[in-house]
């Protein structure tokens, strides 16, 4: 998969390029990352990437010019059809859909992190397509955003993890979060791995775990749990009025 990323701390995005799983994948060609620097495409001698904001207030703004030039220099790195993406506390809440979604598409995705107060709108107005947020909460600058967004997307992509039944059966991929995990030794300070974990009956295994993950959304995302609930109506919906040849998805 072609990537690329806009960011005027490219050094940190050695992070997620060099270690582990995603390290791996960027090494075995499974995707190709550009990172380009805004700086690179200022016009002025000084490099100057930011400017107070119109209106007033605190804080920098980045400056559109240099921001839209580093997007035309990435589209022309990663093909055309690239699909451009700010990290903003503005933008929908990222999900495991959004990454579904741009593997599924195949088209090169362009990765872009702000500072400061944020990029200058008409920036977004006329380059970017999509605009994800990673969390209730704001950092200083969109490189770990995107990083996050990588390595999640990364991993999802075909041939990347070891296993790849795994990622069928994490959290949030059938809208719950996962049963908890226990591994040697039995007993650790007096306490015991569940009793059904080493009784080798792998159905009672099955329904323990998926009563455990039904326990913990129910108590600390039940808005997931609105949202399954909410899906499998719609498919029921639709397949009773015969306009989803797909079958049921989530079953209740
Ligand atoms: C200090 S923040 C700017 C916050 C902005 N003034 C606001 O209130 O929405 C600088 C940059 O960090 C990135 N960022 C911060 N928090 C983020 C979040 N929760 N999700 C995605 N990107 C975020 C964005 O690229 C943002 O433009």
């Amino acid at each position: 998969m072609k990537l690329a990323v806009i960011a005027l701390i490219p050094e940190m995005l050695t992070a997620v390029r060099n270690y582990g799983v995603i390290g791996r994948a960027f090494e075995r060609g499974l995707a190709e990352l550009t990172v380009i620097n805004p700086r690179d495409f200022a016009f002025d001698r000084h490099s100057t990437v930011d400017d107070r904001p119109y209106g007033g207030g605190p804080g920098m703004v980045l400056k559109a010019e240099p921001v839209i030039a580093a997007v035309d220099h990435a589209k022309e790195q990663v093909g055309e059809g690239a699909v451009v993406i700010h990290c903003s506390p503005r933008g929908v809440p990222l999900s495991q859909a959004h990454l579904s979604r741009w593997i599924a598409d195949g088209k090169p995705l362009i990765f872009l992190a702000s500072r400061y107060e944020g990029v200058d709108q008409r920036a977004i107005d006329l380059r970017v397509d999509e605009e994800v947020c990673v969390g209730d909460f704001v950092v200083s600058g969109g490189e770990l955003p995107v990083m996050m967004v990588l390595d999640a997307l990364i991993r999802l992509l075909p041939g990347v993890l070891g296993d790849e039944s795994s990622k069928n059966d994490e959290s949030f991929v059938d809208g719950l979060l996962e049963y908890p995990q226990y591994t040697r030794p039995e007993t650790v300070m007096n306490l015991s791995v569940p009793e059904v974990l080493v009784s080798g009956d792998h159905r009672k295994i099955a329904l323990w775990r998926q009563t455990q993950a039904r326990l913990v959304t129910e108590k600390r995302r039940p808005d997931l749990l609105a949202e399954r609930k909410k899906t499998v109506l719609e498919t029921d919906n639709r397949l009773e009025s015969g306009n989803d040849p797909k079958s049921r998805k989530f079953h209740e």
